[in-house]
């Protein structure tokens, strides 16, 4: 694919959501990060943003988005400053969000930020020169992480349309899956969504698919949905996002990828999951060729390393 795309400018872009992206810019992007692949691996040095300061500000718990920010910046030559517990930081004195990221704004070349708010995120773009590169805003987008699903469904299936793809478990407050419906909408794929009934996928996600020219299908059958799908994406029932714990506690374990359960499925039916996981995939199925989840985690290298390259203005 790389050979036919234009070179595209995103230095000083915001990546706030994905549906700021057309399908040739997501594109391009996806073809960045395959060519990042061994300077992931760290097979490969060149130190194209030596000098450069990326913040990272972590105001809500993360283990991937924000360690495989940091190892991109750091593979890439560049310096890291930041937090990722704000309990430290002066937002304990009360200072506001649009501070923070001022001070942030002035202290480096571009600011990652995870928050609890939906919108934060474009709230801090508002308040930066820098570009902010969104890694989760509450309930609402995660486009690196929709950006390294698509990459995974593209390197392992070699293409990502005409896919058939299962969207599995807490599809309204997870953000992963709102991201990714949209983006996968804009390749033609076909989309099954399978959840409990309190939590489907919200009906704007929905309207944007069928906009996109999807229609997708719901049911709460796991096993038929599985039969003959190509990917499925598992989701964590997201607790920290209920407002009431009895509810959490009613849909909890409602659904559970085992070995027998993949006896259903097509052999080269690949699993994803953003991860954490907690109950919702049985250790068991990690040893199968079809999970495919940790490898999806370090695709995070790559693909934010081009964002990182991109975004900063990096040669690579
Ligand atoms: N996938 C994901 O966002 O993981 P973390 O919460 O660990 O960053």
């Amino acid at each position: 694919m790389s050979s036919f795309l234009i070179c595209m400018n995103f230095k000083g872009k915001d990546i706030i959501s994905i549906k700021d992206f057309s399908k040739k810019e997501i594109d391009y992007i996806l073809d960045k990060a395959k060519g990042m692949i061994p300077y992931a691996k760290g097979e490969k040095y060149k130190d194209v943003l030596s000098g450069k300061v990326l913040s990272s500000l972590f105001f809500e718990p993360s283990t991937r988005t924000r360690l495989s920010f940091e190892s991109s910046m750091n593979r890439l030559g560049g310096r890291v400053i930041g937090f990722s517990d704000p309990s430290g930081t002066s937002q304990k004195k009360g200072e506001s969000l649009a501070d923070t990221i001022r001070m942030a704004d002035s202290y480096s070349d571009a600011i990652v930020v995870r928050h609890p708010h939906e919108g934060a995120a474009r709230l801090a773009a508002e308040f930066a020169d820098v570009p902010v590169l969104n890694a989760g805003d509450g309930a609402g987008r995660h486009p690196t992480q929709c950006l390294l699903d698509l990459f995974t469904i593209l390197t392992e299936k070699k293409k990502i349309k005409d896919n058939k793809i299962v969207l599995l478990g807490d599809l309204k407050y997870g953000r992963t899956v709102h991201s990714l419906a949209h983006a996968l909408s804009l390749y033609g794929v076909e989309l099954t969504f399978v959840s409990p009934a309190s939590l489907k996928m919200p009906n704007e996600v929905i309207n944007d698919c069928k906009e996109l020219g999807v229609e997708p299908s719901y049911t709460s059958n796991l096993e038929k949905a599985i039969r003959d799908a190509d990917v499925l994406y598992v989701t964590r029932i997201q607790k920290e996002r209920f407002p009431d714990a009895e509810e959490y506690n009613r849909v909890v374990g409602t659904y559970k990828i085992n070995n027998e359960l993949l006896k259903n499925g097509k052999k080269d039916l690949i699993i994803m999951h953003p991860l954490p996981r907690v109950t919702e995939i049985d250790p068991e199925v990690d040893a199968t060729p079809n999970a495919i989840y940790f490898k999806q985690a370090f695709n995070g290298v790559p693909v934010r390393m081009a964002l990182l390259n991109l975004v900063i203005g990096g040669k690579l």
